[in-house]
């Protein structure tokens, strides 16, 4: 979840050369990309005719072995409590076309965009003074072997749907597929207050009743709507749990996997994008 108080301002230069200083983003000396390498088809890259430069983008590697479970960042990716989408983060400041040694981007994204991570300074203020940042969580936690699980999709996750699932003890890392992968919310440029998340008293069976240290899902908040606060409060009051949300668990099979998701270490953010893939 994201709320525009708690929406740390995430501004990265990408290839920046040491001597360079931080441009400032006046509309002037900046374009936009025309559109974002994915969201056009590869036939587009018709640089004077040639074809034969198109990049190949995919969402498996090595003949289907590595899963890409992050969204791929595009203007028209929901952003929360928002109808317009995440909108223009990508600025070209210093380009070749314009006698730039080098192209260097500029990105300015609020820290719980697509495919995210939660810090406990994210609902509980006091963490957040104290430094319980991204860079604090437990790269063993994120790391490790994973169940990818469906949950019934007329309910949100109730407790009574987190008995139902009879998930062992043991398991320390659940990645929950839910009705919003059916619904491909993460695809829909329009926030959705419909989509399924824990409810209260789910988020406390999980912590009472479960050894799951790693709670992953497929839209913009682990919590429902309705919930959205009790839930991250219980969910992330021991700081034990680490909630990695947006995922895209589109055409995978339930069952185990080794997950691997890496946080940006951001000093000071309760929450980052993150890159997750699973390895069969
Ligand atoms: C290049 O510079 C021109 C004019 O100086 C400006 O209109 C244009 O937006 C710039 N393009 C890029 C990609 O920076
Ligand atoms: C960025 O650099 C490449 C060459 O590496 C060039 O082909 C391309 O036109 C440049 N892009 C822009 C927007 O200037
Ligand atoms: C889940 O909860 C949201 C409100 O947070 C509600 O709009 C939605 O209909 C619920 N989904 C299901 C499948 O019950």
């Amino acid at each position: 979840m994201t709320t525009s108080s708690s929406s740390l301002v995430l501004l990265i230069l990408l290839l920046c050369t040491a001597s360079h200083t931080i441009p400032t983003l006046s509309s002037a000396n900046i374009e936009a990309y025309p559109s974002i390498p994915g969201t056009q088809t590869t036939t587009d890259f018709s640089n004077n005719g040639e074809l034969d430069l198109a990049p190949v983008r995919r969402e498996v590697y090595g003949g289907g072995r590595i899963i890409d479970i992050s969204h791929r960042y595009t203007p028209d990716m929901p952003s929360w409590d928002s109808v317009d989408g995440v909108g223009q983060f990508l600025w070209l400041p210093k380009s070749m076309k314009n006698g730039s040694l080098a192209n260097n981007s500029e990105m300015k994204l609020p820290t719980h965009t697509g495919t995210h991570v939660d810090a406990p300074g994210h609902v509980f203020d006091h963490y957040f003074d104290a430094g319980f940042d991204v860079d604090t969580l437990d790269l063993d936690v994120l790391n490790g072997q994973a169940l990818l699980v469906d949950v019934p999709r007329d309910k949100n996750i109730t407790a009574e749907v987190m008995k139902s699932l009879n998930i062992p003890r043991g398991v320390r890392r659940v990645l929950f597929r839910t009705l919003n992968t059916d619904r491909r919310l993460m695809f829909k440029k329009e926030f959705d207050t419909s989509y399924v998340g824990f409810m209260k008293d789910g988020a406390q069976w999980l912590v009472d009743n479960t050894d799951i240290k790693l709670v992953g899902i497929d839209y913009l908040s682990v919590a429902a709507y309705d919930d959205l606060i009790p839930s991250h409060l219980v969910l992330l009051e021991d700081r034990e749990i680490i909630l990695v949300e947006g995922l895209k668990l589109d055409n995978v099979q339930p069952g185990i996997y080794s997950v691997n998701c890496l946080p940006l270490r951001l000093l000071g953010a309760e929450g980052s994008p993150i890159r997750c893939i699973l390895i069969k």
